[in-house]
């Protein structure tokens, strides 16, 4: 019988758990309540930028770049001329791509990571590129061209995806990372 409540409790504790993170997504409010900031980045949930985006390389979370540089990438122009690649879209998927990526922006976040380069892109002129962050450039400082330019399972610090195993999920903790050709990375530069 005691054993009975005290598994009743522990679903009725969870279950109050689980709203709170449900409040923790939807208002600024839930979120300074829950004192439960979200680790991360958040996933990618819009199925048109998962795969328009998800082509050539990686979907970049929209939570990685102010909403400022989604403004400046996701245009007829610039996408016409992206890093060297034509990426063009029709009107309406361009309208809701753009809506998309302008909305969840890391200036308009509350996960951790996103704060963190909202933050740091404050002011300055609008970063085209992730890697360009000052942010981002001094996590990977440390790592030797050879395991990214010069590794054939990596080629660019752009593709994220290629080291850190949990990527599309929006973790990027070091302790997921995996560097292709290098499974001994931990050991082969100075933290
Ligand atoms: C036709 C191929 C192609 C498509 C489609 C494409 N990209 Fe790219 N993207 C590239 C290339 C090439 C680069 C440069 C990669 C490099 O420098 O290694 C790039 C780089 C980027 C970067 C900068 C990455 C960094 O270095 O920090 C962002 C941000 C980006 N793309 C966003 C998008 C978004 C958002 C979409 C969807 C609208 C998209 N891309 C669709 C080819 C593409
Ligand atoms: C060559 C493999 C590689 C690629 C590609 C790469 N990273 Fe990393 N990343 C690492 C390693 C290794 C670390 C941990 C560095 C350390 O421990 O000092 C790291 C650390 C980080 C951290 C800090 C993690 C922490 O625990 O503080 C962030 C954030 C991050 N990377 C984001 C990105 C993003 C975003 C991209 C793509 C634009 C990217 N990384 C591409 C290997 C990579």
């Amino acid at each position: 019988m005691q054993k009975k409540l005290k598994i009743t409790a522990l679903l009725a504790a969870a279950l109050i758990l689980n709203s709170a993170y449900a409040v923790a997504e939807q208002s600024f409010g839930g979120w300074l309540i829950n004192f439960n900031r979200q680790k991360g980045v958040k996933p990618v949930t819009d199925k048109a930028y998962l795969e328009e985006c998800g082509g050539c390389h990686f979907a970049y979370q929209p939570g990685l770049l102010p909403a400022r540089s989604w403004e400046a990438l996701l245009n007829k122009d610039a996408l016409r001329k992206h890093f060297g690649a034509n990426a063009e879209l029709d009107d309406d998927t361009l309208k809701e791509i753009h809506d998309y990526a302008v909305d969840n922006a890391a200036d308009k976040s509350w996960y951790k990571r996103s704060r963190k380069i909202a933050v740091a892109t404050e002011t300055g002129p609008a970063p085209l590129r992730i890697t360009g962050l000052l942010y981002i450039s001094r996590k990977h400082e440390e790592i030797p061209e050879k395991m990214i330019k010069g590794n054939k399972g990596v080629k660019s610090l752009s593709f994220c995806d290629k080291c850190h195993t949990q990527a599309a999920m929006g973790v990027y903790d070091a302790d997921t990372v995996n560097i292709p050709n290098y499974p001994n990375w931990d050991g082969w530069f100075a933290k």
